[in-house]
């Protein structure tokens, strides 16, 4: 797909149908991610990705109960998360996971994948409960959680907001 295509067609994806996505796919996602610019060229993140259903739910669960969020909250049931962390004494650490997972957004359309940030993560990811749940997949004790995607194949309801401002350039020639 063209990029520029690519980049202006991608929208947040919110409803996701059970269908799963190829490990294939995956790993061409994961790679976009770390082919990601990153401040200094340090590449301190780690991208955990999460398709076991059990460990989507159980992760919600935690931040449900944590957030306060309405019953049934599961980011949206995706097929598959990727959890974005950086060691927290990272100076560049918010930038790097949000440029990656941009990247994971578009390789993700680009492949016909639907996606979207998941933010719940931020501010809480230090909370006893919730790493005791990052502990159990493997996210580094001394990385942030900035961002996550949630990742499926879009489901015949997804609503894509098309609206964009563009009054928000100011040019200077
Ligand atoms: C920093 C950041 C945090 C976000 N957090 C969430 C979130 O927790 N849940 C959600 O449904 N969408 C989240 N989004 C997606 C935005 O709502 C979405 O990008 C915005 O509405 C524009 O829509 P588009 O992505 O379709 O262009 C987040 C986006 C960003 C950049």
């Amino acid at each position: 797909m063209d990029a520029i295509k690519c980049l202006l067609e991608r929208r947040s994806i919110r409803s996701f149908t059970d269908k799963k996505i190829a490990k294939e796919d995956l790993e061409t996602i994961v790679k976009a991610a770390y082919y990601a610019p990153s401040g200094k060229n340090r590449q301190l993140w780690q991208f955990t990705v999460v398709q076991n259903s059990d460990i989507i739910s159980s992760l919600a669960t935690c931040l449900r109960i944590k957030l306060g969020r309405e019953e049934g909250y599961c980011f949206y049931n995706p097929n598959t998360v990727i959890i974005c962390s950086n060691p927290r004494d990272n100076e560049h650490a918010i930038e790097d996971c949000a440029v990656a997972l941009e990247n994971i957004f578009l390789a993700s359309h680009a492949l016909g994948i639907g996606s979207v940030w998941i933010n719940q993560f931020k501010g809480v990811c230090d909370e006893p409960e919730v790493r005791a749940e990052l502990d159990k997949i493997g996210v580094p004790a001394n990385h942030l959680v900035h961002g996550m995607a949630a990742l499926g194949y879009a489901a015949d309801d997804a609503v894509r907001n098309f609206e964009k401002n563009p009054n928000v350039v100011k040019w200077v020639m």
